[in-house]
């Protein structure tokens, strides 16, 4: 909250924010998001590309820092095995392979995949600040189609970045595939949360105010932080996007809420 208030009163762009007509509070519907979000491959790629530089700073001032604790509470619940094998696809800059990393003390073959060589080259910027003995591998794929043998991984995760895959199905088919029998699938992804007054708080900042501070900081031309509200608002949530794992071939498909129900982890057993 103090980080918030910050902000409110500091960044030309909440000024602005503030003095614009546009923006009324408890209308969360003004963003149109009903017009269908274009998923294509060189589309998203680029966007990510264009953030990159940002991207980490970003995350942690929009979410307020909450992001790392998403993480770190995925990685608490996965309970990885120091040994066994994890994928970390649509990883972006790593931060959710990292956190693999240090939970299984550097003694798990970590892989890192994406399909923006940009986000990739964060990351290994991050991975050279590491401890040595530490070992990550950072991989340039497409989610879709994905370079690994079948039955590889224990652990197959991917942290707000299904949403972005042009087919959910197919990236969800490709997770599956490359997890090893009886291992855990994960998907860590907004969700929206259902009860009022925090609702219709949270639809406001999400929906008016991130776009235009994430615009303003990353300066991008794709309107990547209008693109998170639509890709958000669109993208299957809580049963649905359960209903789409089990029907991807996982068990015991299980979802948790986290923060109110912005974020939800979602695993299943191969
Ligand atoms: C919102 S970022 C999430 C990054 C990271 N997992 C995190 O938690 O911060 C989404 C990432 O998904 C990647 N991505 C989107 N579609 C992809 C695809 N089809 N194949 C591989 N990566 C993809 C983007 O390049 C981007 O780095």
């Amino acid at each position: 909250m103090a980080i918030s208030f910050r902000l409110r009163v500091s960044h030309p762009s909440l000024i602005r924010l503030a003095a614009s007509r546009k923006v009324n509070f408890m209308n969360t519907t003004m963003v149109d998001n009903r017009a269908a979000v274009d998923k294509s491959g060189d589309k998203v790629r680029r966007m990510f590309g264009e953030i990159a530089p940002y991207y980490d700073r970003m995350n942690h001032v929009l979410s307020l820092n909450i992001d790392r604790y998403w993480r770190w509470k995925t990685v608490k619940r996965l309970a990885p095995v120091a040994g066994e094998p994890i994928l970390d696809m649509c990883t972006g800059t790593g931060d959710l392979a990292i956190a693999f990393l240090k939970a299984t003390g550097g003694k798990s073959e970590i892989i890192a995949s994406d399909f923006c060589r940009e986000m990739l080259d964060i990351g290994e910027i991050k991975k050279k600040k590491l401890t040595s003995g530490e070992q990550i591998t950072f991989i340039e794929a497409d989610a879709q189609n994905l370079p690994f043998e079948t039955d590889r991984f224990s652990i197959v995760s991917v942290a707000f970045g299904l949403r972005n895959v042009a087919s959910t199905e197919k990236g969800l088919s490709e997770m599956v595939r490359v997890a090893r029998p009886g291992g855990q699938v994960a998907v860590l992804e907004f969700s929206k949360p259902e009860w009022q007054p925090f609702k219709a708080i949270y639809g406001w900042y999400f929906h008016s105010v991130l776009p235009r501070i994430g615009q303003s900081f990353a300066k991008n031309d794709s309107s990547a932080y209008s693109y998170l509200p639509a890709s958000v608002s669109q993208f299957p949530s809580g049963e649905e996007l359960a209903v789409k794992m089990r029907d991807a071939g996982l068990k015991d498909v299980k979802y948790y809420p986290m923060t109110f129900g912005i974020a939800t982890l979602y695993v299943g057993v191969k």
